[in-house]
């Protein structure tokens, strides 16, 4: 990383030292800090986390760090894509002041002991699907938390349970620390854009666009009038079924905030569809406001 620190004026940062030393300087100087936490392979979604941390704080932190207790023991830890480089040249034009690159060791201390478990948020879907994701993604956010001390933290829709466990560990641990969601950011054809697209051979790539194919119909019914979740999930399922490559995992509507399925739709609703082509995964949802319509 020597030759993107010497190229760059965005800093790059490894250690918590370093980072903690220059935090306090800004909250000396009144900044207020933005976060916004990834695993790298950054794409445009990612970086419009960025732009809007930077259109709301005076200083942005962008952390890069594959979180190993996040990933299920037969999932794709070793080999899911890592581009440092790559991503420090992305994240400096987007609004970057410093990029936290920590090592396993800093982030993970020998001995380390303390996860955070947030229930019933976590259970279903993901959380069903990748038993003690949540469980590994609730500890190392609460840990960045703690070593960023941010103002404002940005997440995307996108991961749209993840928000939801995120909001109820910050209210459950009083992290003084406010959370943005933003929209998803997409491809042409509707792919919501991920770093584990990558591993999608040509024919996936062009079934991939099923996920987004259903939301698209769901939405069609519910603003002529559909209320019943039922009927969602029927419009939903015949869709996805239209793709036979797909092996769909979930489809279905919940409530926003404690991701339970609902019968009627009504409040802010989440409809979280998940399947795989081969052996990628991917995840797509549409929120809506009910009230909004
Ligand atoms: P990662 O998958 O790298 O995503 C980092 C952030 O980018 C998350 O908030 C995610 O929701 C957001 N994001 C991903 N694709 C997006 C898209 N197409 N449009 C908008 N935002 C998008 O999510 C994680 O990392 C990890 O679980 C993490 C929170 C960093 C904890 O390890």
């Amino acid at each position: 990383m020597a030759e993107a620190r010497a190229a760059l004026e965005m800093e790059i940062v490894e250690g918590s030292h370093e980072l903690f030393r220059r935090v306090a300087d800004w909250q000396r100087e009144g900044a207020k800090v933005g976060f916004v936490p990834t695993m790298g392979a950054l794409h445009e979604g990612h970086l419009a986390l960025v732009r809007r941390a930077s259109e709301l704080t005076d200083k942005v932190i962008v952390s890069v760090f594959v979180n190993p207790t996040q990933f299920g023991p037969n999932e794709d830890f070793d080999k899911y894509p890592r581009d440092p480089q790559q991503d420090a040249e992305k994240l400096q034009p987007a609004g970057c002041d410093l990029l936290f690159l920590p090592e396993i060791a800093t982030i993970y201390p020998e001995g380390h002991c303390t996860f955070v478990d947030v229930e019933g948020v976590s259970d279903g879907f993901e959380g069903d699907q990748r038993p003690g994701h949540f469980r590994g993604v609730a500890t190392v956010v609460s840990q960045l938390f703690n070593l960023v001390q941010p103002d404002v933290a940005v997440f995307g829709e996108k991961d749209a349970q993840q928000v939801a466990v995120v909001r109820r560990l910050v209210r459950d641990l009083h992290v003084p620390v406010k959370i943005e969601a933003l929209a998803t950011v997409r491809e042409d054809d509707g792919l919501a854009l991920s770093s584990r697209n990558a591993y999608l051979s040509t024919e996936d790539r062009q079934a991939a666009t099923v996920l987004y194919r259903a939301l698209n119909a769901a939405q069609k019914v519910i603003e002529a009038g559909e209320r019943s979740a039922d009927t969602v999930r029927a419009i939903l399922a015949e869709v996805l079924a239209s793709e036979s490559r797909l092996i769909v995992d979930y489809a279905d509507v919940v409530d926003a905030e404690s991701f339970k399925p609902v019968e009627y739709l009504d409040g802010r609703i989440v409809i979280p569809v998940a399947g795989r082509l081969a052996a990628t995964r991917l995840l797509d949802n549409l929120q809506i406001d009910m009230e909004n319509l």
